[in-house]
């Protein structure tokens, strides 16, 4: 769970590079597969930056996440887009959304095989029949045990950022957050990383068709991406 301190550093420290990136790329992909998706909902959408990129190009988004902390802090800086807090293993929708997103890891955040399929099978009932589901995994290889790595300085707070593989399979990011050169927070991500084929064996067992996953979402790009990008769709009927 993001704590409070550690969802207002976020932006801070420039993790929100990532959901910009990933916009760019998602409306050159809808470009390009000619997907006119105009409602979206972002599962685990942290601070909210893809929904506002995304509501910048003409698309009605809203997100939902667990941590109350992101949630206020998304709140905060687009108060004109909705954001609810919850848990993605449980959360359900009266809406039907044309495209649901989820980044920068947060699926791994799902540390149970069971929840996750329970993620999938959720995402399908508020998906419209047409809709797309996707999200960014990690890759196995991208996870690799490292010495901390300095992430910068902000208004004398330092991040330091180190990942630990553990015995059960799982990563462990650790964060710190240091002020001058005393440690004031110690922030310990767990996330699991899943075999994709199987992600896809899930996703069919949740009823999605023409499910694929691939580390070029956009073909001509010759540079594989460090994540990989799943696919699916809900059959029109
Ligand atoms: C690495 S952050 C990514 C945030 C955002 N998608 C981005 O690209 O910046 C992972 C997010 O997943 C959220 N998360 C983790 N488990 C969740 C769950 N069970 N339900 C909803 N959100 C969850 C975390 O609170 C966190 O905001």
């Amino acid at each position: 769970m993001y704590s409070d301190l550690f969802s207002r550093v976020y932006d801070a420290f420039g993790w929100n590079y990532y959901p910009e990136e990933f916009a760019v790329l998602l409306q050159r992909w809808m470009e390009k597969n000619q997907i006119r998706a105009q409602s979206m909902l972002d599962i685990g959408c942290g601070t909210g930056v893809l929904c506002s990129r995304m509501h910048a190009y003409g698309m009605d988004a809203q997100g939902m996440d667990l941590s109350e902390g992101m949630i206020a802090m998304a709140k905060e800086k687009y108060p004109e887009l909705v954001f609810e807090q919850g848990n993605m293993v449980t959360y359900e929708s009266d809406r039907q959304f044309d495209l649901v997103t989820s980044t920068c890891d947060a699926m791994n955040h799902i540390l149970e095989s069971a929840d996750l399929q329970q993620v999938m099978r959720n995402v399908y009932s508020y998906l419209a029949p047409g809709g797309y589901f996707l999200f960014d995994l990690l890759k196995w290889e991208e996870t690799e045990e490292c010495e901390p790595v300095d992430l910068g300085e902000l208004d004398g707070k330092r991040l330091q950022f180190q990942i630990h593989r553990t015995a059960d399979g799982l990563v462990r990011l650790q964060i710190e957050v240091f002020e001058g050169r005393q440690l004031v927070h110690t922030e310990v991500i767990r996330e699991r990383i899943y075999d994709a084929e199987r992600i896809l064996q899930m996703l069919t067992e949740a009823g999605f068709s023409k499910v694929r996953y691939t580390d070029r979402l956009l073909d001509e790009e010759s540079n594989a991406a460090s994540t990989w990008f799943v696919i699916a769709r809900k059959e029109k009927h």
